[in-house]
Order: structure tokens, then sequence, then C-alpha cells
């Protein structure tokens, strides 16, 4: 028997065998960490602390619009809380770089914040109260099924730029970066969804508190921007999920170079992380700007710190701190690294530590 291949057949099945995706690492001003990898980290018993969320399940898949009101919408499949998170001004830009994502995969690009109160390592997800701070569903349907926001990030090196509200209050907080394949979404529950979630520590003098929605509560499976015909002309599409942060700011996407490796604050600290140095130094035309924020643990004698890098493309720079002596560096100045040219000798009240193989830094000297 022969058989009629028509142009609406293909679109329908082509998806079916495509592959999905997962993030695979996120950039912060630079400062590349490690996602939640899925072919390594469900095969160990105690797998590295990261900044992404973990999930036992291999498959790299999504979320149904059945199982919106399961646990699993939150932060995926079985997602557990993860052990660190990664510092982040508020008004600083996030890239969060996925995997190869197919080009028959239409649909938006959304991302929540939700404040976790002491700790996102040890939050409920199911308290967790999602606010919108970016979202990009259709952007042009002149040649159905039209362009899309994932289309905007797989021209974007598969990855998405967002940015933190200038204006929200420091504090941790989970961001929560999704995109929702509507191929199939036709026929109810034929959407996709495959939310990402990461911890940060968001720094900052914002007020701003923003309220949200319970994940299990952002959509359900018939709204309008979920039981959709992306193959017809869409002369609208509804965003789904609750409006966006009045203070959220929207933004062109661009790609984040990596400068160097970043290692996750683990440990639960109070929210309020103070500034103890911040220094500038010159780096060819490139500005290096290493801010040091100091945690103090409630219930401990230690305290730790941990490190901030961004670089921008700025030509000149301005020393904020002076930098002691030709060869020396000072107290929380790079020493070291793979590409560091600079001094690698620390004043005398510092130490040059290795924090990885790309950032070496002057730690104070114990008394
Ligand atoms: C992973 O998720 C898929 C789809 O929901 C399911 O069929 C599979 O059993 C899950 N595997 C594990 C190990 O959780
Ligand atoms: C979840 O929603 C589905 C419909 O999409 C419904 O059949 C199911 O009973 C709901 N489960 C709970 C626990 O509310
Ligand atoms: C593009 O993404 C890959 C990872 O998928 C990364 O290695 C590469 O550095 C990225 N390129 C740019 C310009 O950001």
């Amino acid at each position: 028997m022969s058989r009629i291949v028509t142009p609406f057949f293909l679109a329908t099945l082509v998806p079916l065998i495509a592959g999905h995706g997962h993030i695979s690492n996120i950039v912060i001003n630079g400062v590349s960490y490690e996602g939640w990898d899925i072919n390594v980290f469900p095969y160990e018993t105690d797998p590295p602390a990261v900044i992404a969320w973990g999930t036992p399940n291999t498959s790299n898949g999504f979320i149904t619009p059945d199982q919106y009101n399961s646990t699993d919408i939150i932060c995926h499949l079985s997602a557990t809380n993860a052990k660190g998170h990664a510092p982040v001004a508020a008004g600083d830009k996030v890239n969060l770089q996925w995997t190869a994502w197919p080009d028959t995969h239409h649909g938006p690009v959304i991302t929540y914040l939700a404040n976790c109160g002491d700790s996102c390592e040890t939050v409920d997800k199911t308290t967790l109260e999602f606010f919108k701070i970016s979202a990009v569903g259709l952007i042009d349907d002149t040649d159905v099924p039209g362009t899309w926001g994932d289309d905007q990030l797989i021209a974007n090196n598969n990855s998405w730029l967002v940015e933190i509200p200038p204006t929200l209050k420091p504090g941790y907080y989970v961001l929560r970066n999704e995109i929702i394949a509507l191929h199939g979404a036709e026929e109810i529950d034929g959407a996709q969804n495959y939310p990402q979630c990461i911890n940060l520590q968001v720094t900052g003098s914002g007020t701003a508190e923003p309220s949200g929605v319970l994940g299990t509560e952002l959509y359900s499976s018939t709204d309008a921007g979920i039981y959709v015909n992306i193959y017809s002309t869409l002369s609208t599409y509804e965003i789904p999920g609750p409006t966006l942060f009045s203070g959220a700011v929207s933004i062109t996407q661009s790609s984040s170079s990596i400068t160097a490796s970043g290692t996750p604050v683990t440990g639960s600290g109070s929210a309020s992380g103070s500034v103890s140095a911040t220094q500038t130094t010159t780096l060819g035309v490139t500005s290096t700007t290493s801010t040091a924020i100091t945690t103090s643990q409630t219930s401990a004698t230690s305290t730790f710190t941990t490190f901030q890098t961004s670089t921008t493309s700025a030509p000149t720079t301005t020393a904020t701190t002076a930098i002691s002596g030709g060869s020396t560096q000072s107290i929380y100045g790079q020493c070291g690294g793979s590409d560091w040219t600079g001094a690698t000798a620390c004043n005398t009240q510092a130490t040059c530590t290795s924090y990885n193989p790309y950032y070496y830094q002057c730690v104070p000297t114990a008394n």
C-alpha cells in the first residue's frame, strides 16, 4: 500500500524522533558553573555540588500538561535541590547554556525566580512561589510555524541570556528557565515542558519582593499558550503563566564568553552577604572585577568567602583599589590561573590559593 505523506503528517511526525535538551552550564559574568550532567551524575552515589537542581532521570525528557499539577513541573522529573549556589548581583546577566536544541521544537522560553528564604539548598520546592522575569513567545509568524523564543535560543548558540531585575531584594533565589515545545500542542496534553532550575544568591540594594505562584499552579493544560496549533497562522500568541514582573528587564540575546570556571558556594549562610573588598585590575583591553562576598555562618565559627569575577570589554579601566607594589598582588586579587599573566606573588598579609585551574587568588593569611 502506498502512503501519501502530507506536510502536516511530516510536521507532526518529525519531532517525535528528535532529541531534547537540558542546561549544560551557566555563565555569570564570564564565570562558568557546571550544570547537572544527566549522563553522569544520576549514576554516582555522591554527585558533586553544582548550582543546578538534580534529577535521577537520564531520559533528557519533559513534563506534559497532564502533570502540571505534579511536583515534577517545578524543577523537572523528581528534581532534588542543588547542593550549591552562585552569587550574582541584581542587574547582572545570567547565561543559560542548553545542549543543542532541535529546531523542530518551536515554543516560548520563559524564566522565573522564586525566593527561597534562608537557603535554596534546603527549601521545600512545593513552597516556592515563582514570578516571571523574562518571556519570549512567538516572534514572527510570517513563515508558519513561525519564529519563536526557542529559535532565538538556537541562534544564540543554544543559550539564553536573562537579566536579574535590578530592583530585586537581595537573597537566595531559585531561577527556573523553561522551554515549552509546542510541536505537538495541537492535541491536548501534547505540549512538552523542559524546566531547569539553578540556585542563586542575589546581592544588591533592591527592595522589590514580587509575589509569585506555586510551580504546580503555573499552567493548565487548556491555557491558550499550551493547547495551541502552531501549524496554522496565529494572529497572536499568549505566553502561558503569570504576568511578567513589572521590574523585569527585556534584553537582547547574546552569548557570554567564558573567562573562568566557577566553584559553587556551599553551606547555608545568612542572606546578608557583605562585600569585604573590591578590586579592579587592568588586563589588556578587558577589565576584570573581583568582588569578595563574605557570608557569616550563623552557627559556626568560620566564615567563608566566595568570589564573583566579571569581565567586560570596556576599553579603559579605573583602579578602584591601589594594587600594592609592581609585582605583588593585593588581598583578593587574582594571582594565577591558566591564562593569568599578572602578578603571582601576594602581599605579606595574603597567600596565593588555587580555587581551580583557571583562578588563583590572594586570600588573607590566617593569624
Ligand atoms: C524518566 O522519565 C521518563 C519519562 O517520564 C520515564 O518513562 C522513565 O521511567 C524515567 N526514568 C527514571 C529512571 O526515572
Ligand atoms: C492533575 O490533573 C489531571 C488532569 O490534567 C487530573 O486528572 C488529576 O486528577 C490531577 N491530580 C491531582 C492530584 O490533582
Ligand atoms: C557556544 O556553546 C558551546 C557549548 O555548547 C561553548 O563551548 C561555546 O563556548 C559557546 N560559544 C560562545 C561564543 O559562547
